[in-house]
């Protein structure tokens, strides 16, 4: 009795202490300097590492609970991983205006020079897993949430912009209906998860419009030196819409005042053993927006013709402090757009403006926007209600439309992309673009000798797997062909090498 009122009073005065040092007594996070353990609902733990049994060695008590909670809280820790781009990391800052664009929109993030809006960034990789390598030859998600909203709120200031880009400026297709298929040839084989390159290899000769990413996924840019050296872009083009309702079409550009750095593949042996977890920390960086004027999604938009202009500047200087809180659970989704930025008929886009928070949904919950890194920085006054680990206190009686009993309206219409879209016949047909080579090839043409020699030995080390022999191989060489007359008998010669090379190794192996 006397042993079980002093552990009594020991939690008590414990538990004033922890209450003093706690500024919220509701934080439910391991601080580390807690005095003590409890339950996930707050009763103090007395055995945090002993199960309760009858006698020593068992067997175990039905009613040892805190065991219980402790072991099915850790078989509830994952979401799924994002289907794509799963492994990343993210940084917060803020973007600043540099230059006037207010003739062009009349978006309120870019309202005046010298206006800033606090961001978070996640870059990712985009074919491997969570635990996967980060040093390979992939593209990189360059993704910004714009958090532009008040607690003032406003009809026309909007609220959260996600800018959902990649580092490489052109994408492997220019439609949707194609992606499930693209990220299946990307991923590993269903059959046993392993990755061989003759899988999208293959899946790419059939997409002659995918040269133009080739040129850069396997030139030297196709690995990153780290997060800090990555060039970003929205890939799109989207619209701003100036106050009078003018459109102007615009690709988005972020480009790293460190400049861009790749790692050539001789680097990443000695990268492993330095960054073991794939970890690029994240401290200061900058970057510069940019906007051009007119492109495709396949194609880069040609500089003296369509001239970059300096927007504004983005700066990461702080580091997410809780991993799953600030990056798993980070949802980005083009379709979060703000009043005076609009989207374009681009059928790459179209898609993914609904994919997105279709999948934030299943990863997350549909509640995904009460997580505080998605949290809109501004009144939310929509009737969606309920659903699981819902939060809001929404206290009003009318949650419908129209109601005598409500002045809610739908806000005036304000300036936006009117311009004519049909009329058209319903079809399921390509866009009718030819010119599928030519910015790939000047590309290839613009390298120094050595640069396109590394280009040629990884076009050729890819295809020199056996699967790719026959119809892959000769669909890539009438590609190449059609990018530079040179390239298929410099691939060719690159393809016998490897064979030659993994013929030698397989004897050296068998000896
Ligand atoms: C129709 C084509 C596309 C579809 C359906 C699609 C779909 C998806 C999906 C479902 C995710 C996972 C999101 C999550 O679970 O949080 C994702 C992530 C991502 N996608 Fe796409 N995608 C498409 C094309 C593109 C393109 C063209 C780009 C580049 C402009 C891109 C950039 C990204 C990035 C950066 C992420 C990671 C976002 C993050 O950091 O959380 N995607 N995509």
């Amino acid at each position: 009795m006397i042993t079980m009122l002093a552990r009594i009073l020991a939690v008590c005065a414990i538990l004033q202490i922890a209450i003093a040092q706690n500024s919220d007594p509701l934080d439910d996070v391991l601080t580390n300097n807690a005095a003590y353990f409890t339950t996930n609902f707050g009763q103090p733990v007395f055995s945090e590492n002993r199960s309760l049994t009858v006698g020593p060695r068992g067997p175990v008590l039905l009613e040892d609970y805190e065991i219980q909670e402790k072991l099915f809280s850790l078989n509830r820790e994952r979401i799924p991983e994002r289907v794509v781009h799963a492994r990343g990391t993210a940084a917060k800052g803020y973007f600043e205006v540099t230059d006037d664009i207010t003739n062009l929109t009349y978006a309120s993030i870019f309202s005046s020079i010298g206006k800033q809006t606090p961001v978070i960034v996640r870059f990712s990789i985009v074919s491997v897993s969570t635990g996967g390598p980060e040093w390979i030859r992939d593209p990189r998600g360059f993704a910004v949430k714009f958090y532009a909203g008040s607690p003032q709120g406003g009809p026309t200031q909007g609220c959260i912009w996600d800018l959902v880009g990649n580092n490489l400026p052109v994408f492997f297709i220019r439609d949707g209906a194609q992606f499930a298929d693209l990220i299946h040839a990307a991923k590993p084989s269903p059959v046993n998860s392993l990755s061989p390159g003759w899988r999208f290899a293959d899946f790419l000769s059939w997409h002659p419009e995918s040269m133009n990413v080739v040129s850069y996924l396997f030139d030297d840019v196709g690995i990153p030196a780290d997060y800090r050296h990555i060039n970003g872009s929205s890939v799109h083009t989207y619209s701003l819409i100036s106050g009078s309702g003018k459109v102007t079409f615009v690709k988005f550009h972020w480009l790293p005042t460190l400049g861009e750095k790749s790692l050539l593949d001789q680097d990443i042996p000695s990268l492993v053993s330095k960054f073991p977890n794939g970890d690029f920390a994240t401290t200061q960086r900058a970057f510069c927006g940019v906007i051009g004027e007119f492109g495709w999604v396949a194609q880069i938009w040609p500089e003296d013709q369509f001239p970059m202009k300096r927007v504004g500047k983005l700066t990461l200087n702080q580091n997410i402090a809780n991993y799953f809180n600030e990056a798993e659970q980070l949802a980005f989704s083009p379709s979060h757009i703000l009043p005076g930025i609009g989207f374009t008929d681009d059928k790459l886009l179209q898609w993914r403006l609904v994919s997105y928070d279709d999948t934030q949904r299943y990863r997350i919950g549909p509640n995904f926007r009460f997580v505080e890194v998605n949290r809109p920085r501004c009144p939310v006054h929509s009737s969606a209600q309920n659903g699981p680990l819902n939060i809001a206190n929404q206290t009003g009686e009318i949650n419908y439309f129209p109601s005598q009993f409500s002045n809610q309206e739908p806000v005036a219409q304000f300036p936006y992309d009117n311009s004519t879209v049909g009329p058209g016949l319903r079809v399921r047909t390509i866009i009718n673009k030819t010119d599928d080579f030519a910015q790939a090839g000047d590309r290839y043409r613009s390298f120094d000798s050595a640069r396109k020699a590394r280009f040629v030995t990884r076009i050729g080390g890819m295809l020199s797997d056996p699967m790719n022999a026959g119809g892959i191989t000769s669909r890539w060489m009438s590609y190449l062909q059609q990018m530079d007359s040179s390239l298929p008998n410099q691939v060719q010669n690159a393809i016998n090498t490897a064979k030659a090379a993994m013929g030698s190794s397989a004897i050296a192996g068998g000896g």
